[in-house]
């Protein structure tokens, strides 16, 4: 990154500069599971999908996207360091990412296309990222399905202390994965004890910097903290419309506390065709994304009634 080009894209990105992204990520996650409307909510999601049997589990549902982390660990606890499946603070699994990338490009292979499955890495460091490049190399031009590419690259709401990975390393080694999905986040630090947070205008800015600064040309789209984004509508807004063809990915951690009604006004007002969702079933079950709020609903029931009414007499 040059550091002398940061203050001038500060001012250029407070002009309103757009950052204008392609969507041409190769069978992009809509069209490979051929949604109807672009009702991007309608992608189903397995989450921290980081054990043998939890994949099992998965490609053995209808589920479409898996999302899995990375870090640098130890099969079983034993033997060299390399690229597994776990979530920190798990530094051991009984998954290796490449037994991980080999199973369901294989079980892709055979699946019929209703069946086939989609992946999102989180890697939950630079080194774990660069340490799985020879290895997602060696298979990418054979997994023709979405391969998304996470993770948190600044430094996030609320006051998070948990290390970014750096956003340059982490473009530069993505640079050459050109049909994949970018999924660019902030470190977060909330749960279920945290009031109204949001992210904070510098947050976003940086974000946006460190986009321009590195001449990202994939799709993007942002994982944001469910809790945290319903409060940041406007963020939110400026993310979207300052990158085109952007996304948000919106996701929860298990208990964390989210105002459920605002963030179906986000998603609603933002579109589901600009929003994965990818959280718990009992959040989801709070939200109603199909586009007519119960107003809506009551004044077309009475407008019907009248219509009735007037058709009867
Ligand atoms: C969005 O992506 C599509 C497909 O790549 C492209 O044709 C279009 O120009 C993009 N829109 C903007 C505003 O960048
Ligand atoms: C796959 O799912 C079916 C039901 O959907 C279940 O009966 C079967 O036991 C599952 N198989 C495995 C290996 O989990
Ligand atoms: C893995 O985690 C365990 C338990 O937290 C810790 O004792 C051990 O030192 C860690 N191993 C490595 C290689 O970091
Ligand atoms: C790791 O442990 C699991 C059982 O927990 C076993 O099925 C698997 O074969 C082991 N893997 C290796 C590489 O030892
Ligand atoms: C999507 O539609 C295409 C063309 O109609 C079809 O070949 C494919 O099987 C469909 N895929 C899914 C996931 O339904
Ligand atoms: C990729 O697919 C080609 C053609 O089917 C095959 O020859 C090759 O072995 C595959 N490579 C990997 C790493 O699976
Ligand atoms: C990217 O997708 C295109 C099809 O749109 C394919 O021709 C190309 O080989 C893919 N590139 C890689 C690196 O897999
Ligand atoms: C975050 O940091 C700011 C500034 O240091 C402070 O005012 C605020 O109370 C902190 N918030 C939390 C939730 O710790
Ligand atoms: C949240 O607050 C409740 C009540 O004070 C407490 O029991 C619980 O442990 C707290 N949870 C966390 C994650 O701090
Ligand atoms: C981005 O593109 C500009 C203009 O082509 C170039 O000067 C700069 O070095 C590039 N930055 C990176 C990180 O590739
Ligand atoms: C996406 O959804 C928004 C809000 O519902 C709508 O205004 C917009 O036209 C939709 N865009 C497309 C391309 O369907
Ligand atoms: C979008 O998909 C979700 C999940 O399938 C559904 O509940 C919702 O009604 C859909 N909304 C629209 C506007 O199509």
């Amino acid at each position: 990154m040059n550091s002398k080009l940061g203050p001038l894209f500060c001012i250029l990105l407070s002009f309103g500069t757009v950052i204008r992204q392609t969507d041409m990520a190769y069978l992009n996650v809509a069209e490979f599971f051929n949604i109807t409307n672009g009702n991007l909510s309608s992608i189903t999601w397995a989450h921290a999908v980081n054990s043998k049997s939890e994949l099992a589990a998965s490609l053995n549902s209808s589920i479409m996207m898996l999302e899995a982390d990375v870090v640098i660990g130890k099969i079983n606890n034993s033997g060299n360091e390399i690229p597994i499946m776990a979530h920190p603070p798990a530094n051991t699994s009984d998954l290796s990412l490449s037994d991980f990338l080999s199973e369901i490009l294989e079980f892709n292979l055979k699946a019929n296309s209703q069946a086939k499955k989609g992946v999102k890495l989180d890697f939950k460091s630079i080194e774990a990222l660069e340490n799985s490049l020879d290895e997602l190399d060696k298979l990418y031009a054979n997994m023709s399905y979405p391969v998304w590419i996470n993770a948190d690259i600044i430094s996030g709401p609320v006051n998070a202390t948990g290390t970014p990975v750096d956003p340059a390393r982490f473009f530069k080694n993505t640079k050459h994965f050109q049909n994949s999905t970018l999924s660019i986040g902030w470190t977060t630090n909330y749960g279920q004890n945290f009031s109204t947070s949001t992210y904070s205008n510098d947050q976003i800015t940086n974000m946006l910097d460190v986009i321009l600064q590195n001449n990202v040309s994939q799709s993007i789209t942002f994982p944001v903290r469910a809790g945290i984004a319903a409060e940041s509508a406007t963020q939110m807004r400026r993310l979207l419309s300052d990158v085109t063809n952007s996304t948000l990915t919106i996701w929860s951690g298990d208990g964390d506390n989210v105002n459920a009604k605002k963030l179906q006004q986000l998603i609603l007002s933002v579109g589901v065709n600009k929003t994965y969702i990818d959280v718990p079933d009992a959040l989801l079950k709070e939200i109603n994304l199909s586009g007519s709020s119960s107003v809506a609903k009551t004044t077309l029931k009475l407008l019907g009634i009248a219509l009735v009414a007037i058709l009867v007499l």
